[in-house]
C-alpha cells in the first residue's frame, strides 16, 4: 500500500502574514499523518517559519535547491541549509524551472542524489510540452525523463523518492488530464522505474499528478489505481480548498 502524498506548491505567493495565517487555519485540520501526507512548498525566506509552526501531520518542502553543499552559488540554496532548518521535502525539476531557469535532465539528476544524500524527500516532476502530446509521444518523452532524473539512484533508495506527473499544458491552465490519460502516464513511469530496477521497487514509489488539480477533480483523480497524490498549485493557496482536498484524499486511503 503506497501512502497518498498531497504536496501544495504555493510558487511565488504568499507574503509571511498570509503563509502564516494559512498554517493557522490548517494545523489543527489535517488528517493523521499516517493516512495521508500532507506538505506545503513556499519560498524559501518562509521556510523555517513554517517549520516551526507545522503541526505533527504537516511537513514543509522547498521548491527548489543547489546540487553542491556550499560554494560560490550567488543566491541558491543548499539541501545542507534545508536540511538544517527542518525542511522535509524539496521539489525537483519543476517545468517552470526548467523552462525559465535552464534546469536540464542532468541537473535534476544531481540535485535529487543531493537530496538524497541529506535525508530530503525529493518530488522529482516530469511531463511532457503540448506539442509531444499531440504528436503522440507522450510515453517516449516521459520515459526519457524519467531514466535520466533517477540515473544511479539505487533500489533502496527508491521508496523515499517521490515523482510528479505533470502534464506542461496544464499546468496553471485551468486543463487537467484525464484520470485516464493522467493514470497511462504515471503506469507508463512505473514501468520504467519497474525496468531501470524491478517491479517490487517500482511498486512502491509514490507517482502523483500534477496540473490543475482542485477540491473538483481530486478525487476521481486519487481514485485511479495507480494516481498515488497530487502537487498542486493554484488550489493549495486556500486553506479551505486544501484541507477539502486533504479530506477529500482521506476518502480514498483503502482504494
Ligand atoms: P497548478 O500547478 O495546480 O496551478 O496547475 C501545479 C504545479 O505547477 O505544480
Amino acid at each position: 500500500m503506497r501512502k497518498i502524498v498531497i504536496a501544495g506548491n504555493w510558487k511565488m505567493f504568499k507574503t509571511r502574514d498570509e503563509a502564516l495565517q494559512f498554517i493557522y487555519n490548517v494545523n489543527m485540520e489535517i488528517p493523521n499523518r499516517e493516512m495521508v501526507e500532507s506538505v506545503i512548498c513556499a519560498q524559501a525566506p518562509l521556510l523555517r517559519d513554517l517549520v516551526k509552526r507545522q503541526g505533527d501531520n504537516l511537513r514543509i518542502g522547498a521548491q527548489n535547491m543547489h546540487e553542491k553543499s556550499e560554494g560560490a552559488f550567488t543566491g541558491e540554496v543548499s539541501a545542507a541549509l534545508l536540511e538544517n532548518i527542518g525542511v522535509r521535502y524539496v521539489i525537483i525539476g519543476h517545468s517552470e524551472r526548467r523552462e525559465h531557469f535552464g534546469e536540464t535532465d542532468e541537473s535534476v539528476n544531481k540535485k535529487l542524489h543531493q537530496a538524497l544524500r541529506y535525508g530530503l524527500t525529493p518530488i522529482v516532476c516530469v511531463g511532457e510540452p503540448l506539442a509531444v502530446r499531440e504528436k503522440g509521444e507522450t510515453d517516449a518523452y516521459v520515459e526519457e525523463q524519467t531514466e535520466k532524473a533517477l540515473s544511479g539512484v539505487k533500489a533502496d533508495e527508491m521508496e523515499d523518492v517521490v515523482i510528479a506527473y505533470e502534464p506542461i499544458w496544464a499546468i496553471g491552465t485551468g486543463k487537467t488530464a484525464t484520470p485516464e490519460m493522467a493514470d497511462e502516464a504515471i503506469k507508463n513511469i512505473r514501468q520504467t522505474i519497474g525496468r531501470i530496477h524491478d517491479a517490487g521497487t517500482a511498486d512502491k514509489v509514490r507517482i502523483l499528478y500534477g496540473g490543475s488539480v482542485n477540491t473538483e477533480n481530486i478525487g476521481e483523480l486519487i481514485a485511479m489505481e495507480d494516481i498515488d497524490g497530487a502537487l498542486v498549485g493554484g488550489a493549495s493557496l486556500s486553506a479551505k480548498n486544501f484541507l477539502k482536498m486533504l479530506s477529500i484524499a482521506h476518502e480514498h486511503i483503502n482504494k
